[in-house]
């Protein structure tokens, strides 16, 4: 969604900070722009498109403040009037925005009786003329006051040209970072602006605003209470968010995965077996309910981990997307754990779940991959999946992650409770394996050709059963989301339900199908497909030979335990869906309509 980058302190030139927006890009947007300081007046530059639009339209000048703000539209359409920064009537205070005031026609009318004229459709536009209002010589006074007549979600940076030398952010359910360098203050959507600068950064808390000045910040609680906020030291470098020589962003984090993996099991993985430090407090003996909420990719990852501790035990598993989730009556209590899982930490209807649940009294754990984001720090304890940086806007190596430490996480609650077999200890072995397999696996996939031969179709059906089934639909999540082809997902033997009927020669099958306990019940689905006429392909396991005389076209995994198969599996789907992405001439890291961190409703 909307990212934001804003700098002061020592005079820097304007071109930098639009660099800087740049590493925002993979959020998704649909219009940038900047505001900056010069000859004592604040000057903008907005456009529709991409920052390189920006980058040829802007001059080469230097300020002491300035503000960058790609846009992911909500209210109105993207173009250069809606793109921020936005300003009020004197165009002395210019302002950037992300988030949604739900109050904003109000407001607006407010203002409108008040002699104010807008220019853009926004929402945001209503904020830049409630400060000019409010404002009575001292800028952060007058943000204060402002963020008290919004509601909504808001993430803002706001510049004054009587004040050139500060910026004041404020915060309320949309992410905002500082790190202070040298000579200058930065402040940001997420990190990944600010690693270049220092790996030191503070979270803005919700209520939180902040005043930026060249070598400090002061930040304040919603009622101007001074308050001192925890400083992060992250470890991602700046390298491992460029592209090092790969034609994407996407098919680079694909390729780290075997890394990745190694990664996440650091630690976790012992002599005494699987072993999650970060829930030694918790009473995984005795707790009677998992609730698993997250959007996306990482609800898959979720219905995975279902799949696996209910299969090995009694508890009661129950996985919900997010979205749904919150406006449910949820039953929890005490003896309930909810698992929240957002790579990004960010997601608001994952962040609001989290929140629900805590009040009614459940414990939470997070899995993220994003250090100090929300909801790590609103949630009891975190297990980082420690993925690195993922820039691509689809989830391929945080998913993999979240399935690593999902099945630790899984493993491990079963050991606690006396829950250990030959069948466990065959899953924990091909885990502690998955990085070289992984590796294998990855120099020896050669699947251009064939999705060469797919890249023109136009719908694709894909099934797995069990276990599998979840791989399904990522499978088709990715496809649909980089490739803007209709790719749905069913459980196998849902599909004489009704899919069945659009099967035909222009509706490919893609089928999970590994050798595991389910495999003839997906073997005969393939089998009414394929009496369909549609064309099949299937992933299995190395060995199994003798699919290849009932399917199309087979593509080999090495061989896994029954409950691995989602693991080994990822890579294909998510080269698979790369590859047509590719060849179909989009841009796989920057998917149309998306956003790589969903931070409204
Ligand atoms: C997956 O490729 C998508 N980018 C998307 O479905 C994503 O998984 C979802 O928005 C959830 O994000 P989160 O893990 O950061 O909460």
């Amino acid at each position: 969604m909307c990212g934001i980058v804003g700098i002061v302190g020592a005079e820097f030139k304007i071109d930098e900070l639009v660099s800087d927006l740049q590493k925002l890009e993979y959020r998704g947007y649909d219009s940038a722009g900047i505001a900056y300081i010069e000859n004592g007046r604040i000057s903008i530059t907005k456009t529709l498109g991409r920052i390189q639009n920006l980058k040829e339209k802007i001059k080469p000048v230097t300020s002491l403040a300035g503000i960058a703000h790609t846009r992911w539209a909500t209210h109105g359409v993207p173009n250069d009037i809606n793109a921020h920064p936005h300003t009020d009537c004197t165009g002395k205070i210019a302002l950037v925005h992300n988030g949604i005031i739900e109050n904003y026609v109000e407001l607006k009318e407010f203002l409108l009786e008040r002699g104010h004229k807008f220019i853009s459709d926004t929402d945001t536009e209503v904020i830049a003329h409630l400060i000019e209002e409010n404002y009575e010589g001292d800028l952060y006074r007058a943000v204060l006051k402002t963020v008290k007549q919004l509601n909504g979600a808001y993430a803002i940076a706001v510049m004054h040209s009587d004040h050139p030398d500060i910026l004041v952010a404020a915060r309320k359910g949309s992410p905002l970072v500082l790190g202070k360098a040298e000579d200058k203050v930065i402040l940001a959507s997420d990190v990944t602006p600010i690693i270049k600068y220092t790996k030191d950064v503070v979270f803005l808390e919700e209520g939180d605003i902040a005043i930026l000045k060249e070598r400090e910040y002061k930040i304040t609680d919603s009622n101007g209470n001074l308050v001192v906020r925890k400083v992060y030291h992250i470890n991602w470098d700046e390298a491992a968010a460029e592209k090092s020589g790969y034609k994407h962003f996407m098919i680079k984090e694909i390729k780290e995965e075997p890394e990745a993996i190694e990664n996440a099991l650091v630690g976790r993985i012992t002599q005494e077996g699987p072993v999650l430090n970060e829930l030694k407090e918790f009473d995984l003996e005795n707790i009677e309910k998992i609730k698993l909420v997250a959007c996306g990719t990482s609800y898959h990852a979720a219905l995975v981990f279902k799949y696996f501790v209910e299969k090995h035990s009694d508890i009661d598993i129950e996985v919900d997307v997010a979205s749904e989730f919150r406006y449910r009556n949820v039953h929890v209590d005490d003896k309930t754990l909810v698992i929240a899982i957002s790579q990004s930490g960010e997601t608001a209807d994952t962040l609001e779940s989290v929140r629900i649940v805590k009040k009614k009294g459940a414990k939470v754990v997070a899995i993220s991959n994003v250090v100090g984001s929300t909801i790590t720090r609103e949630s009891d304890v975190t297990v980082y999946m420690n993925a690195g940086p993922e820039i691509g806007v689809a989830a391929t190596k945080t998913y993999v992650n979240q399935l690593v430490v999902l099945y630790i996480l899984g493993m491990s609650l079963l050991k606690r409770r006396n829950i250990w077999n030959e069948e466990l200890e065959n899953d924990y072995k091909f885990l502690k394996e998955s990085p070289k397999l992984f590796r294998k696996l990855l120099e020896s996939l050669d699947i251009d050709e064939l999705a060469s031969y797919y890249k023109n179709y136009n719908h694709f059906m894909y099934i797995g059963r069990g276990i599998n089934y979840p791989t399904a639909l990522e499978g088709a999540l990715k496809l649909k989301e980089i490739s803007y082809i209709n790719a749905t997902a069913y459980p196998a033997g849902e599909l004489k339900h009704g899919p069945i009927a659009l099967l035909d020669p222009t509706f490919p099958v893609f089928a999970i199908a590994p050798q595991g306990y389910l495999y003839e019940k997906i073997k005969s689905n393939i089998e009414e497909s394929k009496a369909r006429k549609a064309r099949i392909i299937a992933v299995t396991n190395e060995g199994n030979e003798g699919l290849s005389k009932i399917v199309d076209d087979v593509i080999y995994v090495p061989s896994a335990p029954d409950d691995m198969y989602p693991l080994i599996m990822s890579p294909i789907i998510q080269i698979f869906a790369y590859l047509i992405s590719d060849m179909r001439g989009y841009d796989p890291d920057k998917p149309r309509n998306l956003a790589k961190s969903v931070t409204v409703e």
